[in-house]
């Protein structure tokens, strides 16, 4: 609907923290060491989570795609990318990290993908049963929850194994997996507007670093077009005007971001709108779509 892009689109392209290279370094290191990689992505976003050029790096690495935050998402367009990123050989789960024990269907999978190679261990007379797993994943989808959840709250440092330089450590868990303390971090190219304004939506790019109101209005778009129940239970809306200020005056007034002389607070609006989300009083949304 509000096509006004110009301001995302530069702000955007030019957005690199740097921390990539730190964390293309760490898989590098660690390489030989790593049985297993678990790749966790946004539930909500299923596509605009998904590192695509972290392929090269891991090569032939067991690896596990966790599509978190599954209390969160919409199910029917969710499931639809599960099927589509295991027709392309994925091994996926979708889970709710927060919940009790859904990061055990990770463990289980991680025997099942394991057996073969733990095996052959044997059969070489190699007595260490442990898997050494590594977390990756863009800022905000569930990286530390597994890691803590995996490891239990006391967690038991084990401190460096030999080969292992000395500012990581593997975390000892409840079973024979090993978990790398330190998550690696991925920063998203953003190809589109589309897709920034997506990871912005779900928390996982910095607020200051794409306007709020462009933010606001995305997810209001995608509330509009996907998910008209929402618009009108949280705004009163039955669709959105063609003009942004009068969505922004009738929101404004029902939540009273109102300033001095009765004007409309927009920047409060915004932010209102932005933390229905993280707040996740806004549920049962998946903004990327698969089509059937
Ligand atoms: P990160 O390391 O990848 O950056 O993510 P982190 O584990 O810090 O999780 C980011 C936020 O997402 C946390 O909320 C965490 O509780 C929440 N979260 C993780 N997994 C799930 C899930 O499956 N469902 C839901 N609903 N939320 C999940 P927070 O508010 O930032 O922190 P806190 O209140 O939990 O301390």
């Amino acid at each position: 609907m509000y096509e006004n892009n110009n301001g995302v689109n530069k702000s955007v392209i030019n957005w690199y923290p740097g921390h990539m290279a730190k964390t293309k370094k760490l898989i590098k290191e660690k390489y030989k060491l790593i049985d297993i990689v678990y790749e966790i992505i946004d539930a909500r976003i299923p596509y605009s989570s998904k590192i695509i050029d972290i392929d090269e790096l891991l090569q032939d690495k067991p690896r596990i795609l966790i599509m978190n935050k599954s209390d969160l998402c919409d199910l029917k367009e969710t499931l639809k990318w599960q099927s589509y990123y295991e027709k392309q050989g994925y091994n996926v789960l979708l889970v709710n990290l927060n919940h009790g024990n859904d990061y055990q269907k990770i463990i289980t999978k991680t025997y099942e993908i394991m057996t073969e190679k733990l095996n052959n261990r044997k059969q070489k007379g190699l007595t260490s049963q442990e898997i050494r797993a590594l977390v990756i994943g863009i800022p905000n989808v569930g990286k530390s929850t597994l890691i803590n959840k995996m490891a239990g709250k006391k967690v038991a440092n084990i401190g460096n194994k030999p080969g292992v330089t000395t500012s990581l450590s593997w975390l000892k868990t409840k079973s024979n997996i090993l978990i790398l303390d330190t998550p690696g971090i991925l920063y998203p190219k953003i190809k589109t507007p589309e897709i920034g304004l997506n990871l912005a939506s779900m928390g996982s790019i910095k607020e200051e670093i794409l306007p709020l109101d462009e933010v606001a209005i995305h997810i209001l778009n995608k509330l509009n077009s996907y998910y008209p129940d929402i618009l009108k239970e949280e705004y009163n809306l039955e669709k959105l005007d063609e003009d942004a200020e009068i969505v922004y005056n009738h929101i404004g007034h029902k939540i009273g971001a109102l300033i001095s002389g009765g004007e409309i607070d927009y920047e409060k609006v915004s932010k209102k709108i932005i933390n229905d989300i993280k707040s996740e009083k806004i549920k049962n949304i998946t903004f990327d779509r698969k089509d059937d």
